[in-house]
C-alpha cells in the first residue's frame, strides 16, 4: 500500500562559510550573504551554530542575518547561560539545543537529554516563553525520546552521523534505526528533523522517512558549491531530497 508523502523542508548549515572567512580573518565569504543565496535557491530555513569558541559564526553573523533573511533562523547553541540570554534577546524562530566540547571536529553525539533532565526542561521553557520552538538534537535512543518527552520541547533533530559513517550491512541497520525512532517520535506527538553528515550520496533514504519533515544539512553543501556554486549546490540537495520522497 502507498503512502501519501508530505514535502520536506531543508535547513542549510552556512557555519563553514564562516570557516573559510575565518581561516584568513577577512570580511569574506559572508554566511549572510550564503544565507540569502541559499534561501532563494531552495533552502527553506538557515541554522547557524554560535558555538562557544567562535570557530565559525560570530554573534554579528546571527543578528545581521536576522536582519534580512526571508527564511526562518534555525540557532543551534549548547545550554550555556549566555546562549539562553542571547537567544531570549534575538528571539529566532528556532533552537536546536546541541551538546558542545571545545575539543571536537563537529557536533559528535547527541544531547544527553535523559542525563541533565532537569536542566534541558528549564532551558525549554525559557526558550518556549520567549516564543521560540526548541528542538533537541538526540540519537536515535529510547531513552533520549522518553526523556525528550518529559522535557517539554515540541520537535527532535534526529543525530545521522552514524549513519552517514557506517557501510554496507551496518548503514542498513542503521537506517532502520532512525526509521523505527522517527515514527515512535512522531506517534509521541514530536516533529522530526534530522540531519548531520547527510550527502548528496547518502540522502535519499533519509529523505524517504515519512516521519521526518525537515534535514539540516552544511558541510556536504558547502563542499559542494566550491566546483558548482552555492545555488546550485543547495538546489540539487534540494531536488535530491524532494525526488527520493516522491519515488
Ligand atoms: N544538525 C546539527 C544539530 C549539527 O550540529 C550539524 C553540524 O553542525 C548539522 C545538522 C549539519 O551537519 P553537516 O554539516 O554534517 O551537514
Amino acid at each position: 500500500m502507498s503512502r501519501k508523502l508530505s514535502s520536506i523542508r531543508l535547513g542549510i548549515n552556512v557555519d563553514h562559510v564562516a570557516t573559510l572567512r575565518q581561516a584568513r580573518g577577512t570580511s569574506y565569504p559572508d554566511p549572510v550573504e550564503a544565507s540569502l543565496v541559499a534561501a532563494s535557491s531552495g533552502g527553506d530555513s538557515i541554522t547557524m551554530h554560535l558555538r562557544e569558541d567562535r570557530r565559525h559564526i560570530q554573534d554579528h553573523d546571527i543578528e545581521r542575518l536576522l536582519q534580512v533573511s526571508p527564511v526562518p533562523l534555525n540557532f543551534e547553541m549548547a545550554i550555556t547561560p549566555f546562549m539562553l540570554d542571547f537567544a531570549c534577546r534575538l528571539k529566532p524562530k528556532y533552537v536546536c539545543l546541541v551538546p558542545e566540547k571545545r575539543e571536537e571536529l563537529t557536533t559528535e553525539g547527541g544531547l544527553d537529554v535523559a542525563g541533565q533532565l532537569e536542566s534541558v526542561k528549564q532551558a525549554c521553557a525559557r526558550l518556549a516563553k520567549a516564543g521560540i520552538e526548541v528542538a533537541l538534537f538526540i540519537d536515535a535512543d529510547p531513552a533520549q525520546l522518553k526523556a525528550t518527552r518529559a522535557s517539554g520541547a515540541p520537535h527532535i533533530e534526529i543525530h545521522t552521523g552514524g549513519y552517514a559513517d557506517a557501510r554496507g550491512r551496518r548503514q542498513a541497520a542503521e537506517l532502520e534505526r532512525i526509521a523505527a525512532f522517527a515514527r515512535n517520535a512522531k506517534k509521541a506527538g514530536l516533529e522530526v528533523h534530522a540531519g548531520h553528515g547527510l550527502t548528496l550520496q547518502n540522502v535519499a533514504p533519509i529523505a524517504r522517512i515519512a516521519e521526518i519533515e525537515e534535514l539540516n544539512i552544511g558541510h556536504s553543501i558547502v563542499s559542494r558549491a566550491v566546483f558548482v556554486g552555492f545555488a546550485a549546490a543547495v538546489a540539487e540537495m534540494k531536488r535530491a531530497m524532494t525526488e527520493a520522497r516522491r519515488a
